[in-house]
């Protein structure tokens, strides 16, 4: 038999037996982030556009855990939520060149109530990373808080997409970011990482995913409210007069104000407008 041929069925005969498993990609979850961002250390229900959970299996050296990553950009920043299983210190990189070299790094733990978060810059393939002031950079991360649960770490933070700065990879809207994450299961930054570490893509939105309201200006918005109120005024008009007088008439004027109303509410409803009772 050929020798290509005996490495093909070798290899379709160690994937067959589990031994590898191809690498499912992890599933991005997406929505508006109608959610004000806040550095407070908990990631809300609508407060980020994309939502992905990173695994990294018990091995030799390491016990485990999850990174889960929750990102949202508008043309200007990058808000970041890190949810790590641990309470050291947690860690993403921005494109490495190749294993943690030469990625922008953020490494956060939180101690108390307090969230200590660095930018940071890895010289080598395995460090050693250095925040970005002692290499003569700057710190960018504009603003950040943390909070700690049993066995978690939340962190959220917020820098531009272009820092300026030589030490951060620079992003644009639409990217797809290359990235490494890791955790430890100690607050001392010095350790090497011993819970979990992985890779990952996390790619930005070209547009804003926040409310469409923001959209909207404040006469845009008082305009679609005062289109929903004339076209009920019309209904209960056309009811009051369909009552009075029982013509049919007034039952399809009545019929088609509502089916306007309708239409406005669905709009009010899409733009997260207070909606109007009734
Ligand atoms: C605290 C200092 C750190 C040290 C001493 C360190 C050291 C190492 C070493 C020796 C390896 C080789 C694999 C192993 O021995 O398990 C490795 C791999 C790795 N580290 Fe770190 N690391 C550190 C921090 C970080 C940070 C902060 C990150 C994430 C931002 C990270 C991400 C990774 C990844 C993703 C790999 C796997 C690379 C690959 O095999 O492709 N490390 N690290």
């Amino acid at each position: 038999m050929k020798p290509i041929l005996v490495a093909l069925l070798l290899g379709l005969l160690l994937l067959s037996s589990g031994c590898i498993q191809p690498k499912e990609a992890p599933v991005v979850t997406e929505k508006a982030a109608t959610g004000e961002w806040k550095a407070d250390g908990v990631v809300g229900e609508s407060e980020y556009s994309r939502n992905m959970v990173l695994q990294g299996p018990a091995r030799q050296g390491y016990s485990g855990g999850e990174m889960e990553i929750s990102w949202k950009n508008d043309q200007e920043y990058l808000y970041l939520a890190l949810n790590g299983s641990t309470d050291g210190w947690l860690a993403i990189g921005f494109e490495p060149l190749e294993w943690m070299k030469n990625a922008d790094i953020i490494l956060a733990f939180v101690q108390g109530s307090k969230a200590t978060v660095l930018d940071e810059y890895c010289m080598g393939n395995y460090g050693p990373h250095i925040e970005d002031t002692m290499l003569g950079g700057t710190n960018d991360i504009t603003e950040f808080g943390g909070s700690k649960g049993p066995g978690r770490t939340v962190i959220e933070l917020k820098r531009k997409l272009d820092t300026g700065d030589k030490f951060d990879k620079s992003f644009s809207p639409g990217q797809a970011i290359s990235i490494i994450w890791a955790l430890s299961n100690s607050p001392d930054n010095s350790l090497k990482h011993n819970v979990a570490f992985g890779e990952g893509i996390m790619t930005l939105t070209k547009e804003t995913m926040t409310s469409p309201v923001a959209a909207l200006t404040v006469r845009e918005m008082q305009g679609m409210l005062f289109i929903w109120e004339e076209e009920k005024a019309a209904r209960d008009l056309y009811t009051t007069l369909y009552e009075k007088n029982n013509l049919s008439i007034f039952m399809n004027l009545m019929r088609s104000e509502q089916s306007h109303m309708d239409q406005a509410k669905a709009i009010i409803d899409k733009y997260g407008l207070s909606p109007p009772q009734g």
